[in-house]
């Protein structure tokens, strides 16, 4: 049929996919993994609970997340390859690209990984191998930048405060510890966006879970992805530098002419607010009173918000804050560098990557090969150079 794009069974090619792992509702700001609300997972699961959940289709026993919780402890060190790899990169990269590469370099460590079959013994070392490594990596090279050495991990402590005792010398608040755990709960999964897609897609030629992951990593890095957690906190300074005149930048992110946009704003999916986002406000509040901080930038973004949800352009359009508007005011009370938001994201999203990577290749998903509507030259004959 001209122009109509049929449907494939496995990787339809129409850019979708089918799975079981998470459900959204864009028009009515609905979030669940495994049929699980996001809003209750929030108030009363953890982090690596919910990693389980994604991972494996069900909710552990008691005995089940101490077995998972033991192997990333397990797991949570570096080949002394990969540290080296880690070590080479300036402090002035972007974590982003230390992350792609060391995530990918892990292939050189681990060749069993390298079997095409994702065999079942792959699919459980999988997730709790690159939780444990990962949170290693981020510390690793944070710690880099600040010119101190790479600590240790510690098995006693939960996945949210051994990163944090991984990244910061000294006792690990809970208050903090809490905070980060429910933003990494709220990061997991999110259906087919641009990262996970990336990765079902490398993942379904059967190149290896590293390099599937690594792929998931790059394009995360996007400032429309996960790069705005980053650009929103940059953004707000500059309000706040230019005396916190938000209609200006309102006006800005709607002219057609300016490529600015508003940073945290919109959805490929949500045309409702994104339920996410609610919460992360919600626990801006908080963590900032618990922490006794005074960020000017939660009220500016506060009043962006106000602003630009009574505004025409923003209203007609559905636009409302997503998932990265206030994420970034909590990881900057909790001492994160506003580098290193984005490569948070990944933290939290790679449970999520790693259970579409094993449901894909569980589901034997056939190569993903998208179609194209073709809108080029038609036919037409070579003609030698001296006649052009
Ligand atoms: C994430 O997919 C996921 O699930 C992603 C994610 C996840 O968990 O994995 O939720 C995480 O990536 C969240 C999005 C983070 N990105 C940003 O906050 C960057 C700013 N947002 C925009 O760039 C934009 O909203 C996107 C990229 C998110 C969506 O882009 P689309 O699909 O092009 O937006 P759209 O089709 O809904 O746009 C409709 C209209 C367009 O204008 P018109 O052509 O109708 O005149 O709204 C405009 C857009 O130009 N628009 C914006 C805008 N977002 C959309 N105008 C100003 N500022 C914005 N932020």
């Amino acid at each position: 049929q001209t122009g109509a794009i049929t449907l494939d069974i496995g990787f339809v090619n129409t850019g979708s996919c089918t799975s079981k792992i998470t459900f959204l509702d864009g028009e009515k700001g609905i979030l669940r993994y495994r049929g699980y609300p996001i809003e209750q997972l929030a108030e009363s699961s953890n982090f690596a609970e919910v990693s389980y959940l994604l991972y494996n289709g069900e909710l552990p026993t008691a005995a089940q997340l101490e077995a998972f919780n033991k192997d990333i402890a397990a797991s949570s060190k570096l080949p002394g390859g990969v540290e080296k790899i880690i070590d080479q990169f300036p402090g002035s990269a972007h974590p982003m690209g230390v992350l792609a590469a060391a995530i990918s370099s892990l292939s050189g460590f681990y060749p069993e990984f390298l079997n095409p079959e994702a065999t079942e013994e792959i699919k459980n070392k999988a997730i709790t191998q690159m939780m444990g490594q990962v949170k290693v990596m981020m510390a690793q090279f944070y710690r880099k930048t600040m010119g101190k050495s790479p600590l240790a991990s510690n098995a006693k402590l939960d996945y949210s405060s051994d990163f944090l005792n991984l990244m910061f010398d000294g006792e690990v608040d809970k208050d903090v510890a809490d905070a980060l755990d429910t933003l990494l709960i709220l990061h997991a999964d999110h259906e087919q966006n641009c990262s996970a897609s990336t990765v079902r897609v490398v993942g379904s030629s059967h190149a290896n879970v590293f390099a599937s992951i690594a792929a998931g990593v790059t394009a995360l890095w996007g400032q429309l992805h996960g790069g705005a957690n980053q650009a929103v906190l940059e953004m707000l300074e500059e309000i706040r530098k230019d005396g916190g005149d938000y209609q200006k930048f309102i006006e800005k992110a709607k002219d057609k002419e300016d490529p600015f946009r508003l940073m945290g704003f919109g959805h490929r999916v949500y045309k409702n607010f994104d339920p996410r986002a609610k919460i992360i406000k919600k626990a801006c509040d908080t963590i900032l009173e618990k922490l006794d901080i005074q960020d000017p930038l939660l009220d500016i973004a506060k009043g962006l918000e106000e602003v630009a949800l009574k505004d025409e352009y923003f209203v007609k359009r559905n636009l409302y804050p997503n998932v990265d508007f206030y994420s970034g005011i909590i990881y900057k009370a909790l001492g994160i560098p506003t580098n290193m938001f984005t490569a948070m994201f990944v933290l939290g999203r790679l449970p999520g990557w790693l259970s579409q990577w094993k449901e894909l290749r569980e589901d034997g998903a056939r190569i993903s090969r998208p179609r194209q509507v073709y809108m080029g030259e038609t036919e037409r004959d070579y003609t030698p150079v001296i006649k052009r």
